[in-house]
């Protein structure tokens, strides 16, 4: 079979160069099939953060696969979705204690978002259909999920028009930006719905990092408008940012956050869309169209749920917080020199995430080949290199994809 027939997420299949073939995958490192092995700057999309094939998610998977690997929960449940959505509201902040599954962040988001316009309809209340979202924001790539997305560099300028219009504004970082915050508010919250961010770090659009008090403050202003706050934690959740959860960092409890990546430690796909009991409670009355009106096929997929319970017993029983704090003062030491060469812009470091921003457009395709050269796999985008490794690596191999990264920068310059 010709590779060429498989058609590539976010990728110019015309130009870009062959994919490697992946044969197996273990702690940090991806195994090819020419025999070389490179060190995962990236954890598979910032998923892998036990590292790949975790034995105790694997057994946990093999287990669940010989007794039940999919019963559908509609007017069904299972022992894993019971056990996991128990410890998941245990771990969440404040009352954030109903859950909802689906397999791909984006369909989270999608369904956080239709929680949120049905939360009003069912309370009577019409015309609330917007949503405020932030520059530089990035939630997904199904339709709604696209429509809260960066307007502008995001990567989906291209279905403007298609999209609903939704009201986008910066992160009030500075004054100005919080009166502007106030007065859009002013002038169109009785149109919104919900305020969604990503909490103190803006992924997949850039790697921009926001102070808790921003976050803060983009909470306090939704209060007091009167709106919802959705927070999404597909990418900060689950320690990346250095507590479990990003928002916890501002004080902040949102209500509703959407979680997936991490959750099941890079095994199985699964997504959860979790509301507080005041959003859950507009959807209870005796009328049936009151209820939910969302059912993916595979929601709650007790192979998913069985990853995502082995996955919370290693972040219980490991000490991921303190990996965390780890990897971050690494990642600041050995990324400093970084910023002292031409061409970058700015090096930031929060949690386990290390960025270093690149002035202009490099070529993209070319750094990601050099990173390869280097025996690690390290993808950049946009003006962006970055590392986002499991939360495991050990501190050679940490310093294997700091050094990579250096030296592909300094040639870049
Ligand atoms: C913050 C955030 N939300 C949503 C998504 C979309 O998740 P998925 O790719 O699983 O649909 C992503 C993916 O990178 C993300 O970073």
């Amino acid at each position: 079979m010709t590779l060429d027939r498989i058609w590539l997420p976010y990728c110019q299949m015309q130009t870009a160069p062959p994919p490697r073939v992946a044969s197996r995958t273990e702690g940090v490192r991806i195994y090819l099939d020419d025999g070389r092995h490179l060190i995962d700057g990236t954890a598979s999309w910032w998923t892998a953060c036990h590292g790949y094939n975790h034995p105790h998610i694997r057994w946990a998977i093999i287990r669940q696969l010989e007794c039940m690997p999919h019963v559908m929960l509609g007017g069904l449940v299972h022992e894993q979705v019971i056990t996991l959505t128990e410890r998941l509201t245990r771990l969440l902040p404040g009352e954030l204690n109903r859950v909802f599954y689906s397999e791909s962040g984006s369909v989270s988001v999608e369904i956080a978002m239709k929680m949120a316009l049905q939360y009003w309809i069912n309370q009577g209340v019409s015309g609330r259909t917007r949503f405020l979202s932030f520059r530089d924001a990035y939630h997904g790539d199904t339709f709604a999920a696209m429509s809260v997305c960066d307007p502008e560099d995001g990567m989906h300028r291209l279905f403007r028009g298609a999209l609903a219009d939704q009201v986008i504004v910066d992160l009030p970082r500075t004054a100005d930006q919080v009166r502007t915050l106030e007065r859009t508010l002013d002038r169109h919250a009785g149109q919104l719905a919900a305020v969604i961010a990503e909490p103190l770090v803006q992924a997949a659009a850039g790697m921009k990092f926001h102070p808790p008090e921003v976050l803060a403050q983009v909470a306090e202003a939704a209060r007091r408008h009167d709106l919802l706050l959705i927070l999404d934690e597909i990418a900060t959740g689950f320690c990346r940012t250095g507590t479990l959860f990003a928002c916890e960092q501002a004080g902040v409890t949102p209500d509703i956050v959407t979680l997936s990546k991490a959750l099941t430690g890079g095994s199985m796909p699964l997504a959860a869309t979790v509301a507080t009991e005041d959003v859950y409670r507009a959807f209870l009355s005796d009328s049936p169209q009151h209820a939910l009106m969302h059912g993916p096929t595979y929601c709650g997929n007790p192979l998913g749920c069985a990853a995502a319970n082995a996955s919370l017993d290693l972040f219980e029983s490991e000490p991921r917080l303190a990996q965390v704090a780890n990897i971050e003062s690494q990642l600041k030491n050995e990324l400093a020199d970084c910023a002292k060469l031409p061409g970058v812009a700015d090096v930031r470091v929060k949690g386990a995430i290390g960025v270093v921003e690149l002035q202009g457009r490099p070529k993209v395709s070319r750094l990601r080949e050099q990173f390869v050269e280097e025996g690690v796999w390290v993808r950049p985008f946009g003006n962006v290199v970055y590392l986002m490794p499991a939360l495991v690596i050990e501190s050679e191999d940490l310093s294997a994809l700091t050094h990579a990264v250096c030296r592909v920068v300094r040639r870049a310059a």
